[in-house]
């Protein structure tokens, strides 16, 4: 957090299935792991392109995320599917050892492309649907403490949350 390009509009990807888009998704991949995220955006690793990665692991951090299967989106459309909305903690890997409550959509629809550019589209709800809107925002240079209603709750883990163990964040 403090990074211009996390605050910048990220361009869509024009090409697809090239040695470049592979080689990024790898490094993606490989960041989200050694940091045990829940997901990952391009801009997260600097660079301003509009992909997302997230889900396909069981992370210490994320218990329910192991439903979310492992997904590549590229140049996202989210639509919500009606005007409810929940709040839950959120963390962020461009905002290492805090926690904010963040209001976001229950249910979702999107839609995108693979790193093959074939065609995706879900409807999903709950933590899916949170995960997808926190990636999808840092693409239109949005970090989650700019979507906390009342900053009273943003804090740090060990603060907040005193009895779980230290996250690795
Ligand atoms: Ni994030």
């Amino acid at each position: 957090m403090g990074e211009p390009l996390l605050l910048e509009k990220a361009a869509p990807i024009t090409e697809f299935n090239t040695p470049e888009l592979h080689a990024l998704i790898q490094d993606m991949r490989d960041t989200m792991a050694a940091l045990s995220g829940a997901g990952l955006a391009a801009p997260q690793i600097g660079v301003s392109l509009r992909l997302v990665i997230f889900g396909g692991f069981d992370s210490p951090r994320y218990p329910d995320a192991a439903s979310i299967p492992d997904t590549v989106l590229i140049n996202p459309v989210l639509t919500p599917l009606d005007n409810e909305k929940d709040e839950a903690w959120e963390g962020c890997l461009s905002v290492p050892g805090m926690r904010g409550l963040v209001p976001r959509y229950t249910g979702l629809r999107y839609t995108g492309f693979d790193a093959m550019g074939i065609a995706l589209d879900r409807t999903v709800q709950g933590f899916h649907a949170r995960v997808v809107q926190h990636e999808c925002d840092h693409l239109d240079g949005i970090l989650y403490p700019m979507r906390i209603q009342d900053l009273r709750n943003f804090g740090y883990n060990e603060v907040l949350f005193p009895n779980l163990p230290v996250e690795p964040d």
